[in-house]
């Protein structure tokens, strides 16, 4: 087993924020910050190496033992239910998932509620504790089109400024989820790195309290 610790970055904007933190924790990598197309970046000396995979596929890196850790949105983690340990909250990255439709949506119960969303089980879960029968319509983004199109009633997605609703004239029918970033672990991994996981995870714990102080 490599000592260096494998660290699974959600690529964008979320995980600039997130390689900060890493930083300010003591691990840092400055040559991520040069390269906009390398993949993977490693500082030897810290004994770290970063890795920049698509948000919705860190979870599965780190399930799988590819990286030892990892930052995963919470919409994410419900929706995949990877086996991980979830170890941190990070406070960053936050936002609500929600239900949203045309200003003029008026639920007719008397038929099955066509969804569209880019995710299905918690879409699921929502409508089934309301009762609710539904046809779920599964996309992998612009899902606000979906009802603008009558291809779907209402969509079930994450909502962070408003500002993509608004542009496309949806109105929130309800914020029912709050999601923020979450630390994970392989939990195999975990029991051979824990020190240095432990390390990281006190650090960036101590940055989210301050923040809020
Ligand atoms: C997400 C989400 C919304 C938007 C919400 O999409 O699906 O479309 O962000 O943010 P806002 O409330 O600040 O406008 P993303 O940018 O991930 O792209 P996607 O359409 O490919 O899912």
């Amino acid at each position: 087993m490599s000592s260096i610790l494998n660290v699974a970055l959600p690529k964008g904007r979320l995980g600039e924020k997130v390689y900060d933190m890493f930083e300010k924790a003591g691990f840092p990598c400055p040559s991520i910050k040069e390269n906009n197309r390398k993949l993977i970046f490693e500082n030897k000396e810290v004994g770290v190496r970063y890795f920049w995979v698509k948000p919705s596929d860190v979870a599965i890196y780190v399930e799988r033992g590819a990286a030892d850790i990892g930052v995963a949105g919470k919409d994410i983690l419900l929706e995949y239910n990877p086996e991980v340990y979830e170890l941190l909250d990070l406070d960053i990255g936050k936002c609500h998932m929600a239900v949203a439709a045309k200003a003029d949506f008026v639920d007719d119960r008397s038929k099955t509620l066509v969804v569209a969303t880019k995710f299905a089980n918690i879409a699921k879960s929502y409508y089934a504790k309301r009762g609710r029968e539904i046809d779920v319509i599964h996309l992998n983004g612009s899902i606000e089109l979906a009802p603008i199109l009558n291809l779907s009633d209402v969509i079930v997605d994450i909502v962070e400024t408003g500002a993509t609703l608004k542009e496309n004239k949806l109105e929130v029918v309800e914020k029912f989820l709050p999601i923020s970033a979450r630390l994970i672990a392989n939990k195999a991994n975990f029991k051979f790195k824990s020190e240095i996981i432990e390390k990281i995870t006190a650090q960036l714990k101590e940055q989210t309290e301050k923040k809020n102080d």
